[in-house]
């Protein structure tokens, strides 16, 4: 890392986090909190043992600690508790706007109202203001889910439109193909919803899924898709559509072997809107501004590509134009007060 960039002027540093799933936030004490509001048996009772069943070193293995996880959120208040926690913390790594994930399946399927996950999450996303978050939902499929609960999911969620911005795709990418939800997405586009959808690191047909996601949905924007390297037409087709790319070094270096950052940066000096985002901070032990820090030091990055990291998440946001301008002049304020 460049020697004028130390980890307080990269926390600092005006942010969008725009790759954090709200059910990905869920700390061990709330986690143990809620378990003992709720009555509900998660086999641990201290931290420490929380922490002991964190042992993933792939996607799968991550997502079969982090669905059981989630039997603690029942209520309203649950998922209004869990997501102010987020902002909070958010707002410490110097984060000014989030637009964050949310599983709904992950919740109805266990028969929890989707009411309580839609109005806890939003009333917070909505209360962030007053610590200075500008915050919007994203609604995800669970992509190893059939296309027909997803298509159920978005009919049951339309009445609640008003509480999300848009809609994305994660969980398990094998032989679960972007083309399987072409049909919803397609319904989300026409309602006027935002589309993204995770491509995650190193899957067994990574460019098949990156190519389908930009030829056959027509996303707005990729979660992680660092693959993308490997194939410079699609690149093109990434810079020439403007699409932005949500990345997670902290994320790919425990779901991968590697951080992948000598990709992002050889993608970020091509001029590729690469972010740096948290994805799933309480298990992986980095919110954003730790992120940022972990690719500074690892690819040492100079003041330059921190700031084009940090004007890239406004840049790729869904924010207005007017409100993108506005952040982005808080960048330059920011820096130049920081160097004076
Ligand atoms: N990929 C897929 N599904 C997920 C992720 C991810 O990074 N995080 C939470 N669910
Ligand atoms: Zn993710």
């Amino acid at each position: 890392m460049d020697s004028t960039i130390t980890p307080e002027f990269l926390t600092a540093l005006p942010k969008a986090e725009l790759h954090v799933h709200l059910e990905g936030t869920l700390e061990p004490e709330l986690k143990l909190a809620l378990a003992t509001r709720n009555g509900v048996d998660i086999g641990q009772s201290t931290v420490a043992e929380v922490k002991a069943t964190y042992a993933f070193d792939s996607l799968a293995s991550f997502l079969a600690i982090y669905y059981p996880a989630m039997n603690v959120l029942v209520e309203e208040q649950d998922f209004y508790d869990l997501a102010t926690a987020y902002f909070v913390r958010a707002a410490a790594d110097g984060v000014r706007r989030v637009e964050a994930f949310f599983d709904p399946q992950a919740h109805t399927s266990r028969g929890v109202p989707l009411e309580n996950v839609i109005l806890g999450y939003s009333r917070a996303a909505a209360d962030a203001a007053s610590i200075g978050i500008s915050a919007d939902l994203i609604l995800c499929f669970l992509r190893d889910m059939s296309a027909e609960s997803a298509l159920e999911t978005i009919t049951a969620a339309l009445p609640f439109k008003e509480h999300f911005i848009g809609v994305g795709l994660d969980s398990d990418e094998r032989d679960n193909p972007p083309s399987k939800f072409a049909r919803v997405f397609a319904i989300a586009r026409a309602e006027g919803l935002k589309l993204t959808m995770h491509c995650d690191i190193d899957q067994v047909g990574s460019i098949d899924n990156i190519r389908e996601v930009l030829d056959v949905i027509g996303v707005d924007r990729i979660d992680h898709g660092t693959n993308i390297v490997e194939n410079p037409a699609l690149v093109e087709l990434l810079l020439e559509r403007g699409i932005g790319l949500t990345c997670c070094p902290v994320s790919n270096s425990f779901v991968t072997d590697d951080m992948k950052a000598a990709e992002m940066v050889d993608l970020l000096h091509r001029g590729v809107k690469v972010t740096l985002n948290s994805d799933d901070p309480a298990y992986f032990g980095a919110y954003a501004a730790g992120n940022y820090i972990a690719l500074a030091e690892k690819a040492g990055l100079g003041l330059d590509d921190v700031v084009t990291l940090a004007k890239n998440s406004f840049e790729a946001s869904w924010l207005s134009e007017p409100e993108k301008q506005s952040y982005l002049r808080e960048i330059d304020e920011y820096v130049a007060a920081s160097r004076a």
